[in-house]
């Protein structure tokens, strides 16, 4: 194994198409999201993009009636989404699908509620939002998590590391002014706690990272990948006052 060649995306893939979170969360604060939601019925036509293997997903779907479609642009991912649902005896009302958050195949004014926890800002906060408007219903919701940052000043070095990872990090007070601004009424925005990231994500990744390690003992791509990881956990413990995941829910006019 020490030579094979892997790209960072692969790499990615391997370490968390095993977890049940790709990302900060909890299902704790997934039910918090949806309790902000009252028009929710068994006809309901739910979308969750960016689903990655379908952790929060099962969670709504425990707790809604209508059908989820689930996206992600990673077949093992949706692979994964697919055994995780019918494992939760949940497949009738619950698919994912490989596919784009950028390139939706639904009709216009066809969704009742976008859900993406951790993946809007993988295409920017504005154009996610502006985009998925038009699938949803008048007074349909989008509800995501986007990483934000807490205070209107940061040290240079989480700048700096954000920046280098392609995510653009607004404060929540322009997030919710986008929000407005791209056709919802602001409903509600929370901060996830900081278990969302160390319980329910750094530490079963840090599992999932060595024996990663093992597997591809010798392989420097891979011990290259696991050192970037850890100094992201490492600045997550330094900065986390000054940045985190937060809930943003809006209400379509
Ligand atoms: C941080 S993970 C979050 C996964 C899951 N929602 C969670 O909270 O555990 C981000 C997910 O977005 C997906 N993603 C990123 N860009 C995408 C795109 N353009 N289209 C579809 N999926 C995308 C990734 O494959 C990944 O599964």
């Amino acid at each position: 194994m020490e030579d094979e060649q892997k790209s960072i995306t692969d790499l990615i893939i391997e370490t968390h198409e095993g977890l049940e979170r790709q990302g900060p969360g909890s299902p704790e604060m997934t039910i918090k999201a949806l309790s902000f939601l009252d028009n929710l019925d068994e006809i309901s036509r739910v979308m969750d993009l960016g689903c990655g293997t379908g952790g929060q997903t099962r969670v709504l779907a425990k707790k809604i009636t209508g059908k989820i479609t689930g996206v992600d642009q990673f077949p093992g991912f949706i692979k994964a989404f697919n055994d995780n649902a019918k494992k939760s005896n949940l497949q009738e009302r619950v698919t994912g699908v490989v596919g784009s958050m950028e390139n939706l195949f639904f009709q216009k004014e066809e969704v009742d509620l976008i859900w993406s926890e951790g993946a809007i800002d993988n295409i920017g906060f504005e154009k996610g939002l502006n985009y998925w408007n038009g699938f949803l219903k008048k007074n349909g919701h989008v509800v995501v998590t986007c990483p934000s940052w807490f205070t209107d000043e940061r040290p240079a070095e989480i700048e700096k590391f954000w920046a280098d990872a392609g995510s653009k990090l607004d404060t929540i007070g322009h997030n919710i002014s986008i929000l407005q601004k791209s056709g919802y009424s602001f409903v509600a925005a929370f901060a996830l706690p900081e278990n969302c990231w160390t319980d329910n994500y750094f530490i079963p990744r840090e599992t999932a990272e060595k024996a990663l390690l093992e597997k591809y003992t010798g392989n420097k791509t891979v011990a290259a990948y696991i050192e970037d990881e850890k100094f992201e956990v490492a600045l997550y413990s330094k900065y986390k006052q000054y940045y985190g995941y937060v809930f943003y829910i809006g209400k379509k006019v």
